[in-house]
């Protein structure tokens, strides 16, 4: 099965085209085509995302990624013909972006239709305007294409890249059950128990601000630029490495709340306190950054072992954004090994761990069952809060 997948939940533009050869959850997959914008250097001049403008970035990348995409992946194509209804339906499905409308029909008249056997989209959760784009455009390539559309859930991706192993054997790694998620990224932190694929129960998550956005928040209160986890993370390993010390004694929240939820905004304020009205040399932010990493990686990892422990689980997926952190990661795997070793500690691969469309098509072969018809595909509603569980 030739899978197009199409994330645009937040920051990232981005298309692929696989192929599963076999069922999940025991195929492999070919990566065809993969084509990623990230607007990261647009957002960063305003200190965040702003989902309006991110929404206009994915309308007018969205196309160049599909064109990117399919070049890589040179299928072979038939030739089409629209006809006058056929535009006008696409024009009412994309009447929220309308200048797509004729883009799209001139992109069909000079590649034609591509071997696509179906269509996977990020509906959510995420920012929704710029969810809708991916939605909207997912339906109109599949009333164009004639093909069946799915909508895919975000964190499933992050789950199943977690597990993709691309550069030994390109299949998902044959886990163990129970399994416990560990999801962490800008707008998520939750621990999730599976006791199979695709079952999902919500089992701990903050009760504030992700972790990521801590990250985020903490990098701009040290006059770090957008996205923080990538900057406080450099600074984090300069601490280290210069075994500074301490600079701020910040507490652990929740570390002993004898649940799995987080809580990350009163460490948030506590940087904010230690760090008002003060100059900062560049010293002080490396300090500052390590001692904050520090006390974020210890409750993640505290609180995973309990969920491990509470659940006899096997296994310990961690995906989202924040899984790119490689203190994180040696943190984990050490102490994993030494407190809990018959767990086997799945990262994913640097490239698959912040968003990406290969995670979207992965999480689409998983949903393909609930494949739609093109026609009855005004169904899939972008939703900004679409939960895993
Ligand atoms: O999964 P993701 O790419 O987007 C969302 O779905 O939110 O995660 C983005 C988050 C941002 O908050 C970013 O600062 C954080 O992941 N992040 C990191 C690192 N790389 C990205 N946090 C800590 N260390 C990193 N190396
Ligand atoms: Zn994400």
């Amino acid at each position: 099965m030739r899978i197009l997948s199409i994330e645009t939940s937040c920051d990232e533009t981005a298309i692929s085209i696989l192929e599963a050869k076999g069922e999940f959850p025991h195929a492999t997959y070919d990566i065809l085509g993969n084509a990623l914008w990230s607007q990261i250097d647009i957002h960063r001049e305003f200190g965040g995302v702003f989902p309006m403008l991110a929404k206009r970035e994915h309308v007018a990348t969205i196309i160049p990624m599909l064109e990117k995409a399919l070049i890589e992946a040179d299928l072979e194509t038939t030739p089409s013909e629209v006809d006058e209804h056929l535009a006008a339906e696409l024009q009412t499905i994309l009447n929220r972006e309308p200048e797509l409308a004729d883009k799209l029909l001139s992109f069909q008249a000079k590649h034609g239709v591509p071997q696509i056997d179906l269509i996977a989209v990020t509906s959510g959760p995420g920012l929704e305007p710029a969810l809708w784009v991916g939605v909207n455009f997912a339906r109109a390539l599949a009333l164009l294409w004639n093909t069946p559309i799915v909508p895919v859930n975000h964190m499933e991706g992050h789950v199943l890249s977690s597990v993709f192993d691309i550069e030994r054997d390109d299949m998902l790694s044959d886990i163990s059950f129970p399994t416990i998620s560990l999801l962490i990224s800008g707008g998520h932190t939750e621990l999730i128990l599976m006791k199979d694929w695709g079952h999902y129960e919500k089992i701990g998550q903050t009760r504030d601000d992700a972790v990521g956005e801590a990250y985020d928040k903490v990098a701009r209160m040290l006059g770090l630029q957008y996205p923080g986890g990538p900057e406080i993370a450099k600074r984090a390993e300069q601490a280290r490495k210069e075994k500074l010390p301490e600079f701020i004694k910040l507490p652990t929240p929740m570390l002993n709340s004898g649940d799995l939820d987080f809580s990350f905004s009163g460490l948030k304020t506590a940087v904010r306190y230690a760090v008002a009205d003060k100059e900062l040399s560049e010293t002080d932010i490396c300090a500052i950054a390590r001692d904050f990493e520090d006390v974020v990686t210890t409750v993640l990892l505290k609180k995973s072992l309990a969920a491990i422990e509470t659940y006899a689980a096997q296994t310990l997926i961690v995906g989202g954004g924040v899984s790119a952190n490689q203190h994180l990661k040696r943190m984990f795997e050490s102490s994993f090994l030494e407190k809990a070793p018959d767990v086997t500690v799945y990262f994913p691969q640097p490239k698959l761990s912040t968003d990406n469309s290969i995670m979207i098509a992965l999480a689409g072969h998983a949903r393909a069952e609930n494949a739609l018809a093109p026609r009855g595909a005004d169904v899939i509603r972008a939703d900004g809060n679409k939960s895993l569980a």
